[in-house]
Order: structure tokens, then C-alpha cells, then sequence
């Protein structure tokens, strides 16, 4: 057996804990909003079509904002055809994911579903086809009291009180060559600042999001950045990033080290926006909005659109299985995301339900957990307080994309108030246990008031409609304290967090 230990001390605060780190997204894509979260018609969607199975695992899950509706779908769509009496709504073609938008479910009836699922929303517009004056016009609707006619339309189609979504995202990956309206940084950053801009003059406390690069690897990322915020910088709260990972070519070692690769993403993003901070003599620190993340099978079957004639509604699209390694990689993407709570302050996994999704569901039939879904709804529900910095001392093993990486990687949350700690630690060995010792002494913490584990013998196990709970949580039996020690054995490949209360 491996051993590793860290110390725990409340002088290594990062910063709060910020609730918007376990975000998520719906997207018009594949069956995320139809047969996922809505669907008329199910036993158990309520009057409004929304399914209250879906709703309770949404709950569960401890998502606290959702980013809608795309994606690269927003950089085609019109808003205004997703409101009004359903039938006169028009069936759209959706070129992004070539399937037949329906426009059954729009702008109020996703305020409504986020009131429901005690979520806050969080919108995209659409800059890839569409431009400032659309921009203004679909918040003036969402938001606007009253006495106008894009605000009195919505009070016609149903809600009296505005919608109050504060948080706004410029388009969706500008960078992208594949995307609608695709922009060079200097045409993107002059049109979102213009855009900002004026949707100020309607809501001045708006939290606007700048697109960054999609990924890492992008030919333009660190110029797109550079360009966007020197255009943007006094206009927008955040800067976002996006970023999937997979296993590939069998290499386990590799995919398990994915959060290496997000932790040299974020540090970049900082340095690239501090930089033109400091170019600009601006007080303002710019925060990050991770608005995109997940374990996502690009090279698989399921990820290609249909093609041809055929443009179907709502077909199942990108609809990832998860397994035990897959959800050990979302804990410790989560890992990463805290470590990072000075300036990732938002985050959403990709996306909610089917599609790359924790939450899974049968059209006209069941919901259910995939793995991914339980390390999310353990760290959302147990981290609290103030971020702690943990170093990991111990092994460090070989990968053929990272180099050297540690075995053990781990964060920790202080809550002072309600006296708990929280060690949330992952084992990226594939065949070697490790003991982790954990030094609690600056905080005397006294007790494990739990501590679970998600691994598997097989580290390839998943969860399946017919055997939904074939991978949760168990109690690791192997926790134990002796005074402000503690020591707790990490299976390979595994997902742990332990919760220390005083004794
Ligand atoms: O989440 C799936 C897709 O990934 C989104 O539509 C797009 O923004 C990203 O490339």
C-alpha cells in the first residue's frame, strides 16, 4: 500500500466556498430539454410538462444555477419563437445539432422549471446570428417590469413579475470555427462590448459573461483572451472556459490526471486576464466562469449529429454512459473548480440531463443516477465555509499526456460556524491503495462523521436503467481518528470525501 498525507490549516484559505461552483446546463440538444426535463404527457410531469422525477434528482444533485439554452445551438436561435400560446410556435431547423426545434419549451417556461427546481438561470444570447438589438430585446422581456412592449408581452404570455435573471452570457464559443456567426477576437470583443454595454443601460447590476477560448488546445487561445477582455474588460464580471476531457487510446493513467490539465487551463486564464488588467491599470479583478465542463466521448459513435435529410426532433444525442473511473475524473474536475474559488466563482457541468449528462431518462419512463451524479451531489452538499489549499505529500506516477503526476490529489472546505471540515481526496492509481494521513491538528478536528467512497472492483462498472444503483457511495470502513490524526485508505481509481465535526 502507498501512503500520502496532507495537513489541513485554516491559515491556507482560498476563499468562500461560492454556491455557483455546482452549476449546470440545458441545452436545446438531443433529449436534454424534451423527454429530459420536459415532457408532457409523462406520469409524473406536473401541469406544466415539467417531469417531478427529473425535478427531485435535479434537487438531489445540489445544482444551484443553470446556464440555458445553448450551447451552440443559442448561436442560431431566435428567442421570440419560444414564447407565446404553443400553437402558433414555429418548428425550427437547428443547425448546430441538425434536429427540428420544436420551440414547445422557451424563456418562461425555463424561469418557471429553474423556480421549481429552486435553481438561479442563467442566459446565453445569441451573437453568432443575432446582434445587440436582440440582445436588448429578449432582456427587456425577461426582466423589464412592465409598460413596454417586449415586457408587456411577456405579462400577455403569463408572468406578471419579470424573471430577474442576472447573470448573462455573450454568445458561445466565438472562437469556434464550427460555430454559427464564428468571429475573429477583435469582431467578438467589440461586439460583446457593445452588447454589454448596452444592456446596462437597461440593468446596470447585470453579470456579464465574456466567451474565451473552448479549449486549451485552441490554435487562437491565449490572443482570443488577450483581444476579448482589452475590448470587454470594463464591461464584463467574468471570462468564460470550457473545457471536456476523455479517455483515450485505453490510457487511464492519463484521463484520471484530466484535473492537471484543467488546473494549467485556469492558471492561464488568470495570468492571460491579470495581464491585460494590469496593461489597462484597472482595479477590477476579472473572475472566471467555467460554464462548460464534463467527461465527454467526443470520438465516439453517439456524438455525431444526424445527417442528410433527416432532421429529427429531439433524437438522442451524445448520451454518455459513465462509469467509476469516469465519475473519480468529475470529482476530481470538482477538486479543481474549488481549489480555484478565488477566481472561479461559476461553473456549470455539461450538461444536466441525457446529454452528457449525471441524470438519465427513458421517454415515458424511468429517471436514474449515472455514477458522475454522486461525486457532484456529495461535494455540493457537503462543502462549506472557506476553501482550504491542501498539498499533497506522496507518490507521483507517470503519464503519457501529463508527465509526472501525484497519486493523490485533494481540497478541503472549513465551515467555522457549523464546526465541520471536509477532505475531498481522489486515488489516480489504477492498481495500488493508498493511506492518507491527515494532519488536522490547526483545526482539532475530533470526529469522521462520515466518510464516502466511490470505487469498484471494476473500474469500468456503470449504472443502467435495469441496475441503477450498481455503483453509489459506500461507507469506507477504513477511517479512523486517533486524537487530531486521521487516516483513511483510498482504493484505486476512487473518489473519497471525509467529514470531520469536533468530537
Ligand atoms: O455541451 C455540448 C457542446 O459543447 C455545446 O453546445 C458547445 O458549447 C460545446 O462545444
Amino acid at each position: 500500500m502507498l501512503t500520502a498525507s496532507i495537513t489541513l490549516d485554516p491559515a491556507f484559505r482560498v476563499a468562500p466556498v461560492s454556491r455557483r461552483t455546482f452549476g449546470s446546463f440545458v441545452e436545446h440538444l438531443g433529449r436534454c430539454v424534451y423527454t429530459g426535463i420536459y415532457e408532457p404527457g409523462h406520469p409524473a410531469a406536473d401541469a406544466d410538462g415539467f417531469r417531478t422525477d427529473v425535478l427531485d434528482l435535479v434537487r438531489e444533485l445540489g445544482v444551484s444555477v443553470v446556464r440555458y439554452p445553448g450551447g451552440n445551438f443559442v448561436s442560431g436561435y431566435r428567442w421570440e419563437d419560444g414564447i407565446g400560446p404553443r400553437e402558433s410556435r414555429p418548428r425550427r431547423l437547428d443547425l448546430a445539432w441538425h434536429s427540428t426545434e420544436t420551440n414547445q419549451f422557451g424563456l418562461d417556461e425555463f424561469a418557471r422549471w429553474t423556480a421549481r427546481a429552486g435553481v438561479e438561470p442563467m442566459m446565453a444570447v445569441n451573437l453568432g446570428t443575432r446582434g445587440i438589438q436582440e440582445a436588448l430585446d429578449v432582456l427587456e422581456y425577461a426582466n423589464h417590469r412592465g409598460g413596454t412592449a417586449w415586457s408587456d408581452r411577456r405579462i400577455a404570455n403569463g408572468t406578471p413579475e419579470p424573471h430577474g435573471i442576472r447573470m448573462w452570457c455573450l454568445g458561445n464559443e466565438m472562437d469556434g470555427p464550427w460555430q454559427i456567426g464564428h468571429k475573429t477576437p477583435r469582431e467578438y470583443g467589440r461586439l460583446a462590448a457593445e452588447t454589454g454595454r448596452a444592456m446596462r443601460m437597461i440593468q446596470p447590476d447585470l453579470e456579464l459573461v465574456a466567451c474565451g477560448s473552448s479549449h486549451l488546445g485552441m490554435p487562437t487561445f491565449g490572443e482570443w483572451e488577450a483581444t476579448v477582455l482589452e475590448e470587454t474588460y470594463d464591461v464584463v464580471d467574468y471570462v468564460s472556459l470550457h473545457a471536456y476531457y476523455e479517455e483515450r487510446d485505453g490510457d487511464l493513467p492519463s484521463f484520471l490526471a484530466s484535473a492537471v490539465d484543467m488546473d494549467r487551463f485556469i492558471d492561464a486564464v488568470v495570468a492571460a486576464a491579470d495581464h491585460v488588467r494590469s496593461r489597462l491599470r484597472s482595479s477590477k479583478r476579472m473572475m472566471l466562469s467555467f460554464d462548460e465542463w464534463n467527461v465527454w466521448y467526443q470520438s465516439g459513435e453517439g456524438s455525431r449529429p444526424p445527417s442528410g435529410d433527416d432532421w429529427p426532433v429531439a433524437p438522442p444525442l451524445l448520451e454518455d454512459r459513465y462509469n467509476v473511473a469516469d465519475a473519480v475524473v468529475v470529482g476530481n474536475l470538482l477538486i479543481s473548480l474549488l481549489r480555484h474559488s478565488d477566481r472561479v466563482t461559476t461553473a456549470c457541468q455539461a450538461q444536466l440531463v441525457n446529454v452528457i449528462a449525471p441524470i438519465m431518462t427513458e421517454p415515458g419512463g424511468r429517471a436514474w443516477r449515472q455514477t458522475s451524479f454522486h461525486p457532484f451531489a456529495l461535494t455540493s452538499r457537503i462543502a462549506s465555509g472557506e476553501v482550504l489549499r491542501v498539498e499533497p505529500a506522496g507518490p507521483v506516477q507517470d503519464t503519457a499526456r501529463f508527465g509526472p503526476v501525484p497519486v493523490v490529489d485533494a481540497v478541503a472546505t472549513h465551515d467555522a460556524e457549523a464546526g465541520t471540515t471536509a477532505v475531498f481526496a481522489v486515488n489516480r492509481s489504477t492498481g495500488q491503495r493508498v493511506e492518507l494521513d491527515i494532519d488536522a491538528r490547526a483545526l482539532g478536528a475530533g470526529r469522521v462523521a462520515r466518510c464516502l467512497t466511490v470505487a469498484d472492483d471494476d473500474p469500468r462498472a456503470v449504472n443502467t436503467p435495469d441496475d441503477p444503483d450498481r455503483v453509489v457511495p459506500y461507507p469506507n470502513p477504513d477511517a479512523t481518528v486517533d486524537g487530531a490524526r486521521v487516516r483513511v485508505v483510498l482504493p484505486p481509481v476512487s473518489w473519497t470525501v471525509i467529514e470531520l465535526t469536533a468530537a
